[in-house]
């Protein structure tokens, strides 16, 4: 019987044939020990001499790492490993021999790492990371599929900006100007006047010159659109969501997270409601907490979200931040028109703003305003200001970075392991 490590569950007792790679080995006189993989799960498996005889053994105890072999043994329960499964080799047969893997069980610099990106993968470390990504994403699907929204694509090549224009990548579109795009929210506002309530999911990409364990070029984003709704409304969706993805991660993530030495009590406590403090909350914390760098209508660095979200053991929204620091788009507070209906969500334990959303101008006047201040004229923006002329509703939206959510829920330190082939300031290989 072929099968996979992921399910071995189903033949205890039974001999199976799994296609896997050596991990690593140990071994004594007698037995050896093959750390197994096959891109499903880890599995050890069992090589007794008695059994398979002692050309064989010698055989086992010589493979090298990342030799691709398939194995046949017979599955048995094991209560002391975490998988709770072992496989009792009879037999095998290499596929193909690797010879001096560059990434050996020793430590290894994270360049060196880096420049091995698409060896690395394999690690369990990295498996795992994966995993809870590939997982955040299925439950995203899950969340806004059984909440009434519709998935809309947004295009990657774009006339104009979405997000200011100084982080922009350009390109050539034939005869003209392009860019790649840096968020989809201005088709997403579009397609909510269309479908009521969208979400899109794609990447973007930002040319900025940040070296921060927070930043890449290249990330994926989440981008909820939802006509009819407020802030409020929207603030609602964000803190749901958030705790549906980490309740989804907890669940069918368990080897994971105990591989990344996640301590799964910490995500236990992410439930909605979020806490809410309003950005002058914010500044004064910040000022009680001895920081003295920062004034009312700055914005905040990475130390600020810090400090702030270290009085949370949630995610905590900061709301309301000063028009001027924010996007051309956001609608300001009607009684308070120096502050934006806007939210950024910080993460617990120094992860940092994973989602930034706002209520969106709907007065086509406000609109032109706007953009005037913000010198984009033009007709790349025509569509966007047409939004405004024919039947304008409240509208509300949100994105969430990808990246910086599976570094948060993961619990990895820098968010360029949280990407299969991250692009980084000086990196664009492999
Ligand atoms: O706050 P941002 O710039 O919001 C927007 O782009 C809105 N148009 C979204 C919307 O309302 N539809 O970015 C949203 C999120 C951030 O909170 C952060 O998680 C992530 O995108 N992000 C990055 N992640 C990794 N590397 C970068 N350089 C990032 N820049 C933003």
């Amino acid at each position: 019987m072929k099968t996979t490590i992921a399910e071995v569950s189903r033949y205890v007792g039974e001999e199976v044939t799994i296609g896997v790679w050596l991990q690593n080995k140990r071994s004594s006189g007698k037995i050896a020990f093959l750390q197994l993989r096959d891109g499903t799960g880890f599995m050890q498996g069992i090589v007794v001499k008695a059994d398979i005889g002692e050309d064989k053994f010698q055989q086992a105890k010589a493979l090298t790492q990342e030799t691709s072999l398939y194995v046949t043994g017979v599955v048995v329960e094991d209560t002391r490993s975490s998988f709770g499964y072992e496989l009792q080799v009879n037999n095998f047969e290499i596929i193909h021999e690797a010879v001096d893997y560059p990434i050996t069980p020793k430590e290894h610099g994270t360049e060196f790492l880096m420049d091995h990106r698409h060896l690395w993968l394999r690690s369990k470390k990295q498996h795992a990371v994966m995993k809870v990504r590939n997982e955040i994403i299925r439950a995203t699907y899950e969340f806004f599929n059984t909440n009434g929204y519709t998935k809309i694509d947004s295009p990657i090549l774009t006339g104009s900006s979405a997000e200011g224009t100084t982080e922009l990548f350009h390109t050539k579109y034939f005869d003209e100007e392009a860019y790649l795009s840096q968020s989809g929210q201005l088709y997403l506002e579009a397609a909510a006047m269309a479908f009521g309530k969208v979400f899109s999911f794609g990447p973007t990409f930002r040319a900025e010159k940040s070296k921060t364990r927070r930043h890449l070029i290249e990330f994926w984003m989440i981008e909820p659109e939802m006509a009819f709704m407020d802030h409020d409304d929207s603030l609602e969706v964000q803190e749901q969501y958030v705790t549906h993805v980490v309740e989804a991660v907890l669940e069918n993530c368990t080897l994971e997270l105990e591989a990344l030495g996640r301590d799964k009590a910490v995500l236990e406590k992410i439930k909605a409601p979020f806490p809410r403090i309003s950005y002058d909350e914010a500044i004064d914390l910040l000022k009680e907490k001895g920081f003295d760098d920062i004034d009312w209508g700055e914005d905040f660095g990475a130390p600020h979200e810090t400090a702030i979200a270290e009085s949370y053991d949630k995610p905590v929204f900061i709301v309301n931040y000063p028009a001027e620091i924010k996007a051309f788009y956001m609608k300001p507070d009607p009684e308070r028109p120096e502050v934006v209906l806007c939210a950024d969500l910080i993460a617990p334990e120094g992860y940092g703003e994973i989602i930034g959303g706002s209520q969106r101008i709907d007065d086509l006047e406000l609109m032109q305003k706007r953009y005037e201040e913000h010198d984009l004229t033009g007709d790349a923006y025509q569509w966007y200001l047409q939004l405004r002329e024919y039947g304008s509703v409240p509208h509300s939206g949100f994105g969430l970075g990808l990246e910086r959510t599976v570094a948060w829920i993961a619990g990895v330190e820098h968010v360029r392991e949280t990407i299969p082939f991250p692009r980084l300031l000086n990196r664009l290989y492999p």
